[in-house]
């Protein structure tokens, strides 16, 4: 889309492209400029009817995982908040809950990472609530797993919820509005509050439905229900690694979610039912008849989610193949008037000064945008979304450049600028020298600002001395 290009300002905005049609908005592209993918990583909203979880997929955010890793093992840190991975194979190690501890009747939160692997049967439990006693209704309770949502070779398979309260007639099941990332770490939590039951993945809402309502069982029924993760008793089992599985007794907030997630401390909170760390697994559950505790797997490391943005497929569709694109030319029945929906981030300081683009600027690319698809029955919707908030406002937005990627050795050319110290040095051809008596000495030296030199030995991150929105570059540094 070259016309995106019109206005160099865009380059900080956000910009939703949601294709409207049936035919648009289910083939992912891989090529995209690089304008495209310049995004605000610190976006945590997610806006409805736009792509909820903008994840790394596949290949390109794994080395950015791998990478942080070891610089966490480097460092010493480890994840003692969520204790140990276990890895379910799939085959008769799913775990049932102990008796004796009280499952939420009503509002619960259930949380945890997982790390399924490709390839799941439909459905895969990934945990549930069952009811033993009554055989007649198998559903009864609630289950958080992946399914095939399409019958279509890729089968499209997705996280869900689905839950059934004891009086209602059916089940309700939501689903994520993506597929499931294999072998990626991702944090799966789904709530219900007695009237809207939620799924979110990685912190985002993606799922909500309010056809469910009330308590999920009553007291006497009470002894008929089994928490179970892994799989369920007829073995649609889960297969991959999961990590730090948490129960509440009350529904949390989207906030919450997202705090626990990013945080590795144990959480401690009198509604907290179960917090499972996997040290030993067979204090609190039991394996299936014949089954097998499941093993130890790799952790999740201690290190965060990463959580680089990818840039919505929507602005990729089959719409952008070129001969699918043809094709429609010489078919003129095909071509019913289409609106594109787009949104606009404009981000700026507190003080609503120095936008970044000004809505004259936005409303010119609308009107280029328009001029432009209108002879092709294209036409343009825009909405503008302000945010004001300076520290957002001076952030710098790098594509694909996850903080991790910073220092890491090695010149990853995504991260490769001038606020970054030109990926901390190592994109550099010509490494500056650095006196030995300069990092530490109460000024920031550029020469010496490089991860090798220990970012000059804090000087360049020390507010006291200098601006450090511009020269600090430490990926660990909070003024980073
Ligand atoms: C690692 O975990 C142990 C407890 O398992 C704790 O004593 C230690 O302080 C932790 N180290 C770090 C760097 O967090
Ligand atoms: C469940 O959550 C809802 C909404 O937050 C609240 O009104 C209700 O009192 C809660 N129910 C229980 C049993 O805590
Ligand atoms: C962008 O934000 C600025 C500052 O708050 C405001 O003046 C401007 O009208 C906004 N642009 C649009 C299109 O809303
Ligand atoms: C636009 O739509 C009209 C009918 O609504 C059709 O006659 C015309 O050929 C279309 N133009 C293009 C370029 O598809
Ligand atoms: C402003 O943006 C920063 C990130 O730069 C974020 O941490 C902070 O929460 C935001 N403040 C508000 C009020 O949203
Ligand atoms: C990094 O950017 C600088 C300046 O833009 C350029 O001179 C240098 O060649 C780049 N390095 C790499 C490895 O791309
Ligand atoms: C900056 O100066 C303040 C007050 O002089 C001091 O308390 C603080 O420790 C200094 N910060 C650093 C990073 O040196």
């Amino acid at each position: 889309m070259k016309l995106l290009t019109l206005l160099p300002g865009l380059a900080c905005l956000m910009a939703f492209f949601l294709c409207n049609g049936s035919e648009c908005g289910t083939v992912r592209g891989k090529a995209r400029s690089k304008r495209e993918l310049v995004r605000i990583r610190e976006a945590k909203t997610t806006f409805p009817g736009a792509c909820a979880t903008r994840l790394p997929r596949g290949k390109r955010s794994l080395p950015g995982m791998d990478r942080r890793s070891s610089r966490q093992s480097r460092t010493g840190d480890n994840n003692s908040g969520r204790g140990k991975a276990i890895y379910f194979t799939g085959r008769g190690d799913q775990l049932r809950l102990k008796p004796g501890v009280e499952i939420p009747r009503g509002n619960f939160t259930l949380e945890m990472w997982i790390r399924p692997e490709g390839g799941q049967r439909s459905p895969a439990v990934i945990a549930g609530l069952f009811d033993k006693c009554f055989y007649a209704s198998s559903d009864r309770g609630w289950l958080l797993g992946i399914k095939a949502v399409s019958e279509q070779v890729n089968r499209d398979p997705r996280f869900f919820f689905s839950l059934k309260t004891d009086r209602a007639h059916k089940a309700t099941t939501i689903t994520s509005n993506a597929r499931y990332a294999p072998n990626q770490w991702t944090h799966l939590a789904v709530t219900y509050n007695g009237q809207h039951m939620k799924l979110f993945v990685n912190s985002a809402q993606v799922g909500v439905s309010r056809e469910q309502s009330g308590e999920i069982f009553s007291p006497l029924t009470k002894k008929c229900k089994v928490f179970m993760i892994g799989g369920n008793a007829l073995s649609n089992n889960y297969r991959g690694a999961m990590e730090g599985v948490a129960l509440w007794g009350r529904a949390r907030p989207q906030q919450e979610i997202a705090g626990g997630m990013r945080s590795r401390q144990r959480p401690s909170d009198p509604s907290l039912v179960i917090h499972e760390t996997f040290e030993n697994p067979s204090r609190k559950w039991l394996t299936v008849k014949d089954g097998s505790f499941p093993r130890e797997g790799p952790g999740l490391g201690g290190g965060a989610l990463d959580t680089s943005l990818e840039p919505p497929a929507c602005g990729q569709t089959i719409c952008d193949n070129v001969e699918v694109a043809a094709s429609y030319n010489s078919f003129w029945e095909f071509r019913r008037p289409r609106t594109v929906r787009y949104r606009v981030v404009n981000v700026s300081d507190d003080s609503r000064r120095r936008p970044t683009v000004t809505a004259k600027q936005i409303s010119l690319q609308h009107q280029h945008l328009n001029e432009a698809f209108g002879p092709y029955n294209i036409t343009w919707e825009l909405s503008v979304h302000n945010v004001y908030n300076t520290s957002l406002r001076r952030r710098l937005v790098l594509a694909n450049c996850d903080a991790g990627k910073v220092g890491d050795e090695e010149c990853d050319p995504e991260c490769n600028h001038t606020l970054t110290g030109y990926d901390a040095g190592y994109c550099r051809k010509h490494k500056p020298h650095c006196p030995p008596d300069k990092p530490g000495n109460g000024a920031c030296d550029p020469e010496c600002n490089v991860d090798a030199h220990g970012y000059d030995n804090g000087d360049c991150c020390n507010p006291n001395v200098t601006d450090v929105t511009k020269t600090c570059f430490n990926p660990s540094s909070p003024l980073r």
